[in-house]
């Protein structure tokens, strides 16, 4: 059951009964979740007006330099999702290694694991362009009782329990699927209350948008450059659009909305493309089907590539389901 004007806390509660052998943890995870997220919304916002923009020193296991804001975001997930008798293990982008969560009881019985990107699109914090937060949930498959091993978060997108994302944008908002369709829930930021704005959010089958960092085009496989010029050919509704925000949160969010494609390919530079298989890919993708687009990596579906690193990158098509099938076309006549 799902009305406008409905708020998150309230949805949680109400749709409890879908989660299949739920006590309740998952529900307490996602309103946890919804916490942290109003805590990173109201640094974001602040970011322009405290010294806290710029790279914090610190590199992370991809090179790449953190942002202060990523370490916050990182923190804050970190801080918000412990110690609540859910989760017994952690992974992130701004973390090396998994971490290994101790119930309140110093056991090891919590059944829930997360993986996340705490701040996605950081690159577009100085600008004042909008950045996100990616979450994946999965059930241990280890036994309760032991620590989480590298097992436990190597584990094929399919088998997902949740995943969502929030968009720090002009407006802040949740979006998140158990499997069960996908939904979508504004801030109202004056009292901190998310409300149900986009129940049961439907990927266009169709779209006229292709969002692709085109500086790297002479380094695309041939596929994907006859994908691009087809894009830009005069026929039959064509050319598309060219939207790109460089941020894959609030660039598969319009997309959803408005029907169209991204696609971060391998390139003669990155090999295996950019994005991260477990904790950018599979929760968008798993979000992507659960709202009835496709995500693939060309020629696989996300969802069923078996993980065998933590870190690992992966070429990355997902978006309006016609649209998708269309490139993997170009990409399997080359
Ligand atoms: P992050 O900020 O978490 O490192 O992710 C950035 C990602 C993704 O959000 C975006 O779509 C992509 O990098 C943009 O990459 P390019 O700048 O290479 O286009
Ligand atoms: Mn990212
Ligand atoms: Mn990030």
């Amino acid at each position: 059951m799902s009305r406008k004007n409905q708020t998150l806390g309230e949805f949680i509660i109400e749709n409890q009964a879908e989660f299949q052998y739920s006590s309740g943890e998952l529900s307490r995870l996602i309103n946890s979740i919804r916490l942290a997220a109003k805590v990173v919304n109201h640094e974001v916002n602040k970011a322009g007006l405290v010294d806290i923009v710029g790279a914090a020193g610190e590199t992370n296991i991809q090179g790449e330099d953190q942002q202060k804001l990523d370490v916050m975001a990182n923190d804050t997930f970190i801080r918000t999702l412990t110690n609540r008798n859910i989760l017994c293990g952690i992974a992130s982008e701004e973390n090396d290694d998994f971490i290994s969560l101790e119930g309140q009881n110093g056991d090891n019985n919590n059944k829930y694991i997360l993986l996340m990107d705490p701040l996605d699109g950081s690159s577009n914090i100085d600008v004042n362009v909008s950045v996100g937060t990616i979450f994946s949930i999965y059930r241990r498959v280890t036994p309760p009782g032991t620590p989480v091993t590298i097992e436990d978060f190597l584990q094929p997108g399919r088998e997902q329990v949740a995943a969502g994302y929030i968009v720090y944008g002009t407006s802040t908002m949740i979006v998140y699927t158990t499997g069960h369709g996908v939904n979508g829930f504004t801030l109202n930021p004056a009292i901190g209350t998310f409300y149900l704005s986009h129940p049961n959010m439907q990927f266009p089958e169709m779209g006229n948008i292709y969002s692709v960092n085109e500086g790297n085009y002479v380094q695309f496989p041939d596929g994907v450059k006859k994908y691009i010029k087809y894009c830009q050919e005069e026929a039959e509704g064509r050319p598309y659009t060219s939207r790109y925000i460089g941020s894959l949160v609030s660039d598969i969010h319009r997309n959803m909305i408005k029907g169209g494609i991204y696609m971060y390919p391998k390139s003669s530079k990155a090999t295996n493309g950019k994005l991260r298989l477990l904790y950018e890919c599979n929760p968008m993708a798993f979000i992507a089907e659960q709202a009835g687009g496709k995500a693939s990596d060309g020629y696989t579906r996300i969802l069923d590539l078996k993980p065998t690193e933590l870190h690992e990158r992966v070429p990355f098509f997902c978006g309006s389901r016609l649209m998708v099938e269309k490139a993997e076309s170009f990409m399997n006549n080359d």
